[in-house]
């Protein structure tokens, strides 16, 4: 798994917690920030943000993840993820983050004990899907 420095991984906490302060979660009151740090060491971040309709909700990490995208950055080097707990990323958003790389590092952080917990990403989401299992166009 690839590492990133104790220095990273604080940058990477404190900016996942501070977006976190701008969550948009008035149904769920589950708010969630997330940071990704790029390979230049910018950080693009991203929070929850609910819907009325609340199938339209966005979870944290993919708004994260295309505004990364939207900055036109697609190698990351790790994503932080600040919550109530300390969650994990959903299905949904493990499927998101796999697409920019499997092998990314996953730091949660929890905003009750202050806990940061390192995983990967290749670990929450094991057997993955991914580009490589689509047949070549025709
Ligand atoms: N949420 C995230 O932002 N990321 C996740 O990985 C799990 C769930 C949000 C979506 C919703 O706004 C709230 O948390 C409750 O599910």
């Amino acid at each position: 798994m690839s590492k990133l420095s104790d220095r990273r991984i604080e940058q990477l906490a404190l900016a996942a917690v501070d977006v976190c302060g701008r969550a948009y979660a008035p149904y769920s009151q589950f708010e969630v920030g997330a940071a990704i740090l790029m390979q230049d060491g910018q950080v693009i971040a991203g929070c929850n943000v609910e819907n009325a309709s609340y199938g339209l909700s966005l979870c944290a990490e993919r708004a994260a993840a295309a505004a990364a995208v939207s900055a036109g950055y697609r190698n990351w080097r790790g994503v932080a993820i600040a919550s109530v707990g300390g969650v994990p990323p959903c299905g949904a958003c493990r499927q998101f983050l796999a697409e920019f790389g499997l092998n990314t590092p996953i730091i949660l952080v929890n905003l009750i004990d202050g806990a940061r917990t390192v995983c990967n990403l290749s670990e929450l989401l094991p057997r993955s899907f991914g580009a490589g299992d689509l047949p070549e166009p025709a």
